[in-house]
């Protein structure tokens, strides 16, 4: 091999490291600016997303479409069947929530849908 020969192999091989590194998170969730994603649980993350979003018609007792998310129990139904990522995302073939207003922010949403894709755990 010529030096020309393994300077052009170094620079291929230093590019394809740094192209090819990649941060699986990332990739699966673009960043959407400043958004915090560690550490997310139902009760600290998305309880007080649904509870300042959605409860005021999806409660026990306002369970407007018949739809209750305000207990682990009874999001863990839509978290799991696709209906709650579908809707907040404003997906074809679910209704938009939360109904008549704007989507949640990028960041709520990325947050809610890690969780989902968690497992929607109880924790
Ligand atoms: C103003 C009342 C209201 C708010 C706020 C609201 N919803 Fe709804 N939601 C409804 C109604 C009514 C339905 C029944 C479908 C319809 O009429 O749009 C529904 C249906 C749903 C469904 C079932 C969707 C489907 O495709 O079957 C899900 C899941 C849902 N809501 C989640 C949420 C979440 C999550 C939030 C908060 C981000 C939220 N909703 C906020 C009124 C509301």
């Amino acid at each position: 091999m010529n030096k020309s020969l393994i300077l052009i192999s170094g620079i291929f091989i230093a590019l394809c490291i740094s192209s090819c590194y990649y941060d699986v998170e990332d990739e699966l969730y673009p960043n959407t600016g400043n958004c915090d994603t560690l550490n997310i649980t139902y009760s600290q993350t998305v309880a007080p997303i649904v509870s300042s979003n959605c409860k005021i018609c999806h409660s026990a007792s306002m369970a407007q479409g018949n739809v209750v998310i305000d207990t682990y129990a009874a999001i863990k139904i839509y978290a799991d069947n696709g209906k709650l990522l579908g809707s907040l995302n404003h997906d074809s073939g679910y209704e938009p929530m939360p109904k008549n207003q704007n989507k949640l922010s990028d960041c709520n949403i990325k947050k809610i849908s890690i969780w989902i894709n968690q497992g929607a755990p109880n924790n």
